[in-house]
């Protein structure tokens, strides 16, 4: 079997997130990460056990409590980043412009102007800007995105998707735990958390190539959940009661896109509820909806489903129009990590950086995916009214001088030459 280039990566934020990641980073063929870094001095430690625990690791490890040292010391052909909100684009052109390709964790963008630099930073240098959406490589997304791209569906009409997660002690204990989702709770309305079923939905809708999102609008419920939670569980002395938290319940947003779509998200993580990331797919020809969290979901087809106008288990679907990664993936045996998503875009990253560029998530999708989050609070201040979305390409989503990289990890079509039949 053909050997892998060797990558050297540096990891930047090892809480709960950066250090799994790591764990798994380290298990990609051909990855040596030779510094870690996070403000935490017991983190940055850990990361350094991680690292040096891993059964490849023959080299020295370095730990870093300033990113900036570390891209001053190392010889670095990639960062990966996993930070907070509002700090991971800041790092990630930084680290462009120290000549490393980047990948960061999910998050929205705090402004605009945030989007346009990890965009113009990326054509400037050369260097790409990954963001690690893992649920564009979920086995359901995947399986989806194959009969999408086969026709099943019909032309698209209306897409949906959340996060829709309890997350009420993560944030609320935000500084006993050192974790930074509750000042970005405590200060900002808006959907905080777009890019989970944005991105797969982005990718059937072919955002950036050939369609684009226009306009965000944005409603927020009032505020109860957080507060709810501290009564009951923290008591009304505990300082943070009665606190205004600026971020509503639920908040829904609208998207309308270039070519006729609607694309409703729903951010919901101040509530008592399951998880769920409400995936729904509907199109002239028939309509995906998600179910349960590690259910398969279940389908309707136009001519196809035989049982009235009554739903289906997409199971059978899924067998049937399983992507050719994951058949591989199975057979190979399928990794920890949110079922399995996570090992999978990180070897696309590294593929990346392997081959010196053109991840399938680019710095275009990075920007447009992560802008609904700032507008999203505009258009909420706005009393829901359509804001604009810039055009971070530029023209570019009409005729893009690059063609789209084909491999097993391409998002934008599928490339069944890569797999070949058994
Ligand atoms: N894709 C997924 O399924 C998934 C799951 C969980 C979390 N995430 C994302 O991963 C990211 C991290 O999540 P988390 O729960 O570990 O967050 P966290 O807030 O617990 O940890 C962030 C870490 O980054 C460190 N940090 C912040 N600024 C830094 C800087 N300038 N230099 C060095 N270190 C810095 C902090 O000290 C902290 O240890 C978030 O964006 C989160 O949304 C993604």
């Amino acid at each position: 079997m053909e050997n892998k280039k060797t990558v050297r990566i540096g990891a930047v934020g090892l809480s709960g997130r950066g250090s799994g990641m790591l764990g798994l980073l380290l298990q990609v063929e051909g990855v040596v990460v030779p510094a870690v870094c996070d403000l935490v001095p017991e983190r940055m430690e850990r990361g350094i056990g991680i690292v040096e625990s891993a059964p490849e690791c023959d080299y020295d490890v370095h730990g870093y409590l300033d990113y900036k040292e570390m891209l001053k010391n190392e010889q670095l052909d990639a960062l990966f980043i996993a930070t907070t909100w509002i700090t991971h684009s800041r790092i990630a052109c930084d680290a462009m412009k120290a000549g490393l390709n980047v990948a960061f964790e999910v998050g929205g963008a705090a402004s605009v102007e945030e989007c346009w630099e990890i965009v113009r930073t990326s054509r400037e240098t050369g260097k790409f800007c990954m963001l690690l959406e893992n649920c564009c490589y979920d086995r359901n997304e995947m399986a989806i995105y194959n009969m999408a791209k086969q026709g099943m569906f019909g032309e698209l009409i209306h897409l949906e998707g959340g996060y829709r997660h309890d997350l009420r002690d993560e944030i609320t204990l935000g500084r006993e735990n050192i974790h930074g989702r509750l000042y970005n709770f405590m200060n900002r309305n808006g959907e905080l958390y777009p890019t989970h079923q944005l991105g797969p939905i982005s990718k059937l809708l072919n955002i950036n190539r050939g369609n684009r999102f226009l306009t965000v609008s944005s409603f927020s419920t009032k505020s109860r959940g957080l507060n709810e939670w501290i009564r009951k569980n923290k008591g009304v002395e505990y300082d943070l009661y009665g606190t205004d938290f600026a971020c509503g319940d639920v908040v829904t947003t609208i998207i309308k896109c270039a070519h006729g779509e609607t694309i409703q998200l729903t951010h919901d993580c101040c509530l008592p509820r399951p998880y769920s990331r409400d995936y729904l797919v509907q199109g002239t020809k028939g309509i995906y909806e998600e179910t349960e969290e590690g259910a398969a979901g279940r389908i309707y087809l136009d001519g196809l489903s035989q049982n009235g106008h009554r739903w289906e288990d997409f199971k059978p679907w899924r067998d049937k129009y399983e992507h050719p990664l994951w058949k591989t993936y199975e057979e190979s045996g399928v990794k920890a990590g949110h079922g399995g998503m996570d090992f999978l875009v990180l070897s696309a990253f590294v593929e990346s950086v392997q081959l010196g560029g053109r991840p399938p998530i680019d710095a275009y999708d990075t920007a447009a995916w992560m802008s609904v989050t700032c507008l999203s609070e505009q258009s909420i201040a706005l009393g829901g009214a359509p804001v604009a979305v810039p055009d971070f390409t530029n023209g570019r989503w009409i005729d893009r001088e690059e063609p789209v990289r084909r491999g097993v990890y391409c998002l934008d079509d599928i490339c069944t030459e890569f797999f070949p039949e058994k």
